[in-house]
């Protein structure tokens, strides 16, 4: 089994928080603008308010004799009370005193120069106020003399205006975070989305599938793709060479041992002492046994050549049949074992590659014929089922073990039950890739009274 892979940080968990950090500063950032902006731009409707009134104020003021004097125009102060809870105040005074007004409304330390009036903020009999400080220069008796006009106007108008901006810029700011937050996890999905596709693609794939991913990769990708085609390129190129080096080997094998076999035949002829008979058959079985499994390893290797580049024909299922039970009857006779091939009935044509469906019948016969007792039957049934051809083959021999079924078809996978039978642990695993190249199936199950069945069904032209 693979070991597990241990993801770093996820990509779509990093680029949401970065987004969603990213998002919040904005957010932050709309909020204290809007409150700055529109904050300033209240004060200055204000501060121009306050202005325009000490205008008029300071306007109205006129020299008589010894005195300066101030008839009050009714718009000056009007103009500041539009907010009925909002108070005013004001002080006219030049250096030496208060003319007029409250004489402890606080003033600057300096005149301002005239025509440049100067705001501040203060608090006077228990509020905060905006206060106005405007210099004019008045001549009295020849004398100019400077005149300050200050126009205070309580903020409780202000500051309401103030809280209203800062619920409305507070709403904004968060509309804008979930807004924007949504409009982000959608473009981290969609950014996400073809490495997720690519991600899918390879894991759909089965684990013999080495052909290159065609599907089209964005720019950043293509580099991943590439890398990742050239690998799987490599590795079949590597696989092949195995299997190829594996048939080589099974072949160069097998015809030292057809002379081996040979040779022995011959001296089990000439031998004398039964000791020796028995020596040399046992040699004879051995040597059966290692050709056996060389030719079952290479077609083992000859499955996993051709069905990368399998050939696609009809082929005639009961004729396969008929000629696979012609081929393995003399194995079978010489333990007595009857192998009945029942008629049937109507077409049974697959498509596919023969020499393969041939190689793995035959490993299903052949261990029919392994586990069956002497001198016992098997039969062999072709059926059709709706869009399916099935070849059944069942003996009364051993039968298995029902919890080892998924470990048998597995690379040299035996059962605990083959006791003295001889064998590689091969055929099966060749049965069921042969079966699964060819889009069908193939099933063990017990049989009747006594024995197994094994099952391979495949799809019909
Ligand atoms: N007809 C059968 N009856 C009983 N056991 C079987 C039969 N066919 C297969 N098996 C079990 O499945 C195992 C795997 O079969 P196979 O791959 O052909 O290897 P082997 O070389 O042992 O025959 C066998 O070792 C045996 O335990
Ligand atoms: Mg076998």
């Amino acid at each position: 089994m693979n070991a597990p892979l241990k993801p770093s940080a996820s990509l779509r968990q990093r680029l949401r928080l970065q987004l969603l950090g990213l998002i919040a500063i904005l957010s932050l950032l709309l909020y204290f603008s809007v409150r700055t902006i529109a904050g300033g731009a209240a004060e200055t409707t204000q501060d121009n308010i306050l202005s325009a009134s000490a205008t008029s104020i300071i306007e109205a003021l006129h020299a008589e004799q010894d005195d300066i004097l101030l008839d009050i125009p009714y718009a000056a102060l009007s103009m500041l009370g539009a907010n009925s809870e909002e108070r005013v105040f004001y002080r006219i005074m030049t250096k030496a005193s208060t003319i007029t007004g409250y004489d402890d409304l606080p003033a600057p330390e300096t005149f301002p120069a005239p025509e440049q009036p100067v705001f501040y903020n203060s608090e006077y009999r228990g509020s905060a106020v905006r206060i106005v400080a405007m210099t004019r220069v008045i001549t009295v008796r020849d004398t100019p003399t400077e005149v300050l006009a200050l126009v205070a106007q309580t903020r409780l108008g202000q500051d309401a205006i103030t809280a209203r901006i800062a619920n409305t810029a507070a709403a904004l700011g968060v509309g804008f975070f979930l807004i924007a937050g949504i409009l982000g996890a959608l473009t981290v999905e969609s950014a996400l989305r073809p490495i997720v596709n690519i991600a899918q693609a390879v894991q759909r794939r089965g684990p013999h599938d080495l052909r290159p991913m065609l599907k089209p990769a964005p720019l950043e990708l293509a580099p991943l793709l590439a890398s990742l085609n050239s690998f799987m390129e490599r590795l079949r190129t590597a696989l092949l060479r195995t299997e190829d080096f594996i048939a080589e080997a099974a072949h160069r094998v097998r015809t030292p041992l057809a002379t081996v076999r040979a040779q022995t035949e011959i001296a089990l002829r000439r031998a004398k002492t039964p000791e020796d008979r028995e020596a040399l058959r046992a040699v004879i079985r051995a040597v059966d046994e290692s050709a056996r499994s060389a030719g079952q390893l290479l077609d083992h290797a000859s499955v996993t050549l051709r069905a990368d580049k399998m050939e696609r024909g009809d082929v005639d299922l009961s004729a396969l049949v008929k000629d696979l039970v012609h081929g393995l009857a003399p194995t079978a006779e010489i333990r007595d074992i009857r192998i009945i091939l029942h008629p049937a009935e109507g077409e049974f044509t697959t498509i596919g590659d023969p020499v393969l469906l041939m190689g793995a019948l035959r490993n299903i016969l052949d261990n029919a014929i392994k586990y069956s007792p002497d001198e016992s039957e098997i039969s062999v049934v072709l059926s059709a089922e709706e869009e399916l051809c099935c070849i059944t083959i069942c003996d009364s021999g051993r039968g298995l073990n029902d919890a080892e079924q998924k470990t048998l078809t597995r690379r040299f996978g035996r059962g605990s039950n083959v006791a003295d039978v001889v064998g590689s642990g091969l055929g099966l695993t060749i049965v069921s890739e042969v079966v699964a190249a060819h889009g069908g199936s193939f099933r063990l199950t017990p049989n009747k009274e006594r024995g197994t069945c094994a099952k391979v069904c495949l799809p019909r032209k």
